[in-house]
């Protein structure tokens, strides 16, 4: 045979090699599709949920509800499901063949089992792996998604950054930062324009970040461009887009957005700009701390998160990445969640316009300010009495942060309450020759019995939007935004531990919670009595407590309440579109 007849012939082979061995790899996968199909509709069968399509399982009619088109976050199409199940305490979302099956908790004694450490389970169960959608936003060194001693190692590393007593002191930042925010308000009421009050209240929580973990001010409320960082090429820039390239786990299946080539490119490429930033304000943090471990820290002075977390340690390259991994990830689990919080507390505020109800709040939380305050010096002292920086007032100011504003404390998590911004979804392994164990919960199967039943293989998401709304736990006016529910002690006395959970609980809540309560607590005593919000566009006016669940498909009622959607975690639907006015 000539040369060239035998190399044809080789190509030949090779290509019928790639063509069996591309067969081979499909029908395995194709087989383990229609194996854990086949599996998961007998498995958990057990466990309360919708009816099944042989074939398509829950994809149509939960499809129908997740329906991406649709303006509104999953937890409204779970509501609508969980309330046509009779409200069970759990229940199964069974998206096999395309995706796999998720248990939805509807109950806090479930929740605790989730998030508490067990015996198989040392810190609690393993984040869900939907997580990974996220890893180019927050870093694969993640202490959001690292597990087992290497997430204990980060956590202890950063608690105490985020630990009360050094919080406070870099109150005065925090201070300072809403200072600047109040400033903007004020032009705005001065113009009398409608804004989106997620912009200054994302500028606001970046601020305080970028300045209590890596002591760098970008200006993003002050500066328009944030010297540089809101540019083009600039790190908020790379934060923002990045949190809004993230594919939006549990929104249904969108073709159009999990098969756009340009997704990855365009995120690999934001993520390059976001490490390279961070890589040198993290060395800049080292060097600091080198040089000034001598150095006595004064009230005014004080260590950035980062650089007492780094304190002693040696600063490698390993180091450098994970830190820049762990500053990614406060950005995105810091930013978003405290400005949707500031959000909604104007919102309950901008009721008081039109709601009596909603204005004896406002009263209550003034006189509280008043009293605490003073009235000397206007409507906006309070940042003036807090943001003294003399030993004494420091102290003060600690303490009035502290527990010296109850009522604003109620309101604030009456607000969390009613509108959580994130929640937990983790995964339980399944059984193996390394998880030999078999996990059991206790739950209402569809029997109407009371058992445990097997949840291996499982992505479990616990759901605070009904947690926190169960008129069992809550009482008949779970649904109605009341802060003096917090301190009636009587009534609070029957609220289960776990109930509550807008920061999750056990080893892996939230550790920036006491940051984003002082946060709150600062804007509060910063707004409340300077101004008035009004609400343009969805402001709850015609709500009732029975109004039901949003459609999301443009035909909801302009007067009704705003609310979510999901944008990695869960924000309002309209950027909470306000007017602000001075009081007068
Ligand atoms: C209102 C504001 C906030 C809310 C509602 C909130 C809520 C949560 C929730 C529900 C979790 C559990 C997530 C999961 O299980 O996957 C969490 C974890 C976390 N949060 Fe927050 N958060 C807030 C503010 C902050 C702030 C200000 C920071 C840091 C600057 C932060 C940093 C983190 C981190 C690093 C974790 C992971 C902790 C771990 O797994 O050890 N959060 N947060």
């Amino acid at each position: 045979m000539s040369e060239s007849g035998r190399s044809l012939l080789d190509s030949k082979r090779i290509l019928t090699a790639f063509v069996v061995l591309g067969a081979v790899y499909l029908s395995i996968k194709l087989f383990r599709i229609i194996k854990n199909t086949y599996q998961a509709r007998h498995r958990y069968q057990e466990i309360p949920q919708l009816p099944r399509h042989p074939v398509w399982g829950h994809l149509v009619n939960m499809g129908e509800k997740l329906n991406p088109t649709l303006q509104r976050h999953p937890d409204y199409a779970f509501e609508e499901i969980w309330n046509s199940l009779g409200k069970p305490p759990a229940f199964l979302m069974d998206l096999h063949p395309v995706d796999g099956a998720f248990l939805i908790i509807a109950d806090h004694g479930l929740a605790e089992e989730i998030s508490q450490p067990s015996a198989t389970f040392k810190y609690s169960l393993p984040k869900s792996d939907t997580l990974m959608a996220m890893y180019r936003l927050i870093g694969l060194e993640s202490l959001i998604i690292a597990e087992g001693e290497e997430w204990k190692v980060l956590r202890r590393r950063f608690n105490k950054g985020f630990s009360p007593q050094h919080l406070h002191t870099l109150d005065w930042l925090i201070i300072s930062k809403t200072q600047d925010f109040v400033e903007r308000l004020k032009e705005l009421a001065k113009s009398g324009e409608a804004f989106l009050l997620k912009d200054p209240a994302q500028d606001l929580t970046t601020d305080i970040i970028t300045t209590v973990a890596i002591e760098k001010d970008y200006h993003a409320q002050t500066l328009p461009d944030g010297i540089g960082s809101k540019g083009s090429l600039g790190l908020l820039t790379a934060s923002r887009l990045l949190s809004k390239l993230v594919y939006p786990v549990g929104r249904g299946f969108d073709p159009f957005v999990y098969f756009n080539p340009i997704r990855p490119v365009k995120s690999w490429f934001y993520e390059q700009v976001f490490n390279r930033e961070l890589a040198v304000r993290v060395r800049e943090q080292i060097a600091l701390e080198k040089n000034q471990t001598e150095e006595k820290a004064t009230s005014t002075l004080q260590r950035s998160i980062t650089r007492l977390a780094l304190s002693g340690l040696d600063p490698d390259t390993a180091l450098v990445r994970s830190t820049v991994a762990q500053i990614k990830s406060f950005l995105f689990a810091g930013q978003d969640t405290t400005a949707t919080l500031i959000q909604w507390m104007c919102f309950e505020l901008s009721k008081a316009s039109w709601s009596p109800a909603a204005a004896a709040i406002v009263k209550s939380l003034s006189a509280e300010h008043d009293s605490v305050f003073g009235v000397e010096g206007g409507p906006f002292n309070a940042l003036d009495v807090l943001g003294n920086t003399d030993e004494a007032s420091r102290k003060e100011t600690e303490a009035i942060l502290g527990n010296r504003l109850p009522y604003t404390t109620a309101f604030i998590k009456e607000t969390l309450r009613r509108h959580p911004p994130a929640a937990t979804a983790r995964r339980v392994p399944d059984l193996s020759p390394e998880n030999p164990t078999p996990v059991t919960m206790r739950m209402r199967t569809v029997s109407g019995e009371e058992r445990d039943v097997e949840v291996n293989g499982l992505r479990i998401y616990s759901a605070q939007h009904l947690i926190h709304q169960h008129e069992d736990i809550w009482g008949p006016d779970a649904r109605v935004f009341r802060p003096e529910r917090w301190l009636d002690e009587k009534y609070m006395s029957t609220i289960p531990t776990g109930a509550w959970r807008p920061f999750e609980r056990g080893p892996r809540n939230c550790i920036g919670q006491e940051l984003a309560m002082v946060e709150a607590k600062v804007v509060l005593c910063a707004v409340v009595r300077g101004f008035e919000w009004e609400k343009i566009g969805y402001s709850g006016k015609s709500q009732t407590v029975d109004m039901g669940i949003p459609r999301g498909d443009g035909k909801d009622d302009l007067e009704r309440e705003v609310w979510h959607i999901n944008q990695v975690t869960s924000v309002p639907l309209d950027g909470m579109k306000m007017k602000v006015h001075l009081k007068r």
